[in-house]
């Protein structure tokens, strides 16, 4: 730890090192005072941000969605409620709880809304309850370290051919899909089928209204695209998390790093799942990923790409009070699963 951030005073103490750097509250836990210190160090604070890619405010009085929402904004000043598909009922005009997806379920790495027009240029997240250790944490990866980390024949090929994404969504009158599926008047929060296809055409997304009143959205992306404030290659697609594999290859290597029985049969199970998936015909899965030609992403090629994510993938606990920010542009997140209790909210900017 180093203390030499504004020696005047820094009265916090910052790591030195390590993903996420940690800002240490060290026996201040005051909110007001933490929003006025980030109000003095917003160079700093963003300047960390770009090079690091991640900050985490630990230590402080940060026990819920307001109190969570006011250190977000004093980093960020303007919120974001224009991105479709915010998880949950929101708990203030910004913040949401950060998923619905079933604890048991991983999520794999991915930048925030990536693919649309504007991603959010930072992400928060706010621990308010923290799960048990070892379990249902938000691990970090350099999207900016994996792009070069890729051996140059699989980066060129990406890169040659680009990747398409597909997600099928029911509709309000949309019988039973083997598969869950989420509703596209829920991500959407709207049911007039223009308002969606306008927003979509802002975010070069097609839209194919289905006879069973499924929506259909498909987009071609480039691999990779430079960050906006540095210019670096960032990694920058869906291919996790949208990638029917995506679960079972996490849940691999979450078996390697946790063997058990418990990760073992979740790996199984998701075997499984992939198994009985490929078997499923397209428009009923949820979501799948393909390079930009339609053409299938070859096992070898997926391998090397969840290595490289996985080589850099930083695992830390969450504690309760734990407010995390991320520069969208390069760092990813996911979720590793859990049991038990766990409430950790979201906002973006
Ligand atoms: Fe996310």
């Amino acid at each position: 730890m180093d203390q030499s951030a504004n020696p005047r005073t820094a009265a916090y103490r910052i790591g030195d090192d390590g993903t996420p750097r940690v800002v240490d509250a060290a026996g201040h836990p005051e909110v007001a005072r933490l929003r006025a210190w980030l109000g003095e160090r917003d160079v700093w604070v963003q300047d960390a941000l770009r090079r690091d890619g991640a900050l985490l405010f630990r230590g402080f009085d940060v026990g819920d969605a307001a109190t969570f929402e006011s250190v977000a904004t004093a980093i960020a000043p303007v919120l974001r409620d224009d991105l479709p598909g915010m998880p949950g009922r929101p708990l203030t005009e910004f913040v949401h709880p950060s998923s619905e997806v079933a604890p048991h379920f991983p999520l794999s790495q991915h930048l925030e809304r990536g693919h649309v027009a504007t991603p959010p240029a930072r992400i928060f997240f706010g621990c308010l309850e923290a799960p048990p250790r070892g379990s249902g944490e938000t691990p970090l990866a350099d999207f900016r370290k994996v792009f070069a980390d890729l051996s140059p024949n699989t980066r060129d090929r990406f890169e040659a051919r680009g990747v398409r994404t597909v997600r099928n969504l029911r509709g309000p009158s949309t019988g039973r899909r083997p598969w869950s599926q989420e509703r596209w008047d829920c991500v959407f929060r709207t049911s007039d089928r223009q308002a969606i296809e306008a927003r979509c055409a802002r975010d070069a997304i097609q839209t194919e209204w289905r006879t069973d009143d499924g929506l259909r959205l498909t987009f071609d992306r480039p691999a990779s695209r430079a960050h906006p404030e540095t210019g670096e290659r960032v990694w920058h697609n869906q291919v996790a998390p949208d990638h029917i594999g995506a679960a079972t290859l996490d849940n691999r290597r979450i078996f390697g790093l946790r063997p058990g029985l418990r990760s073992l049969l979740l790996w199984q199970s998701m075997r499984l799942r992939l198994a009985l998936i490929r078997r499923t015909p397209p428009d009923l899965v949820p979501s799948f990923c393909t390079y930009g030609d339609g053409q299938e992403i070859p096992e070898t090629d997926l391998r090397e790409v969840w290595d490289a994510i996985w080589r850099h993938l930083a695992i830390w606990d969450w504690r309760r009070g734990d407010v995390l920010v991320l520069d969208n542009h390069a760092m990813s997140h996911g979720r590793f699963p859990y049991r038990g209790r766990r409430r950790v909210v979201t906002c973006l900017a």
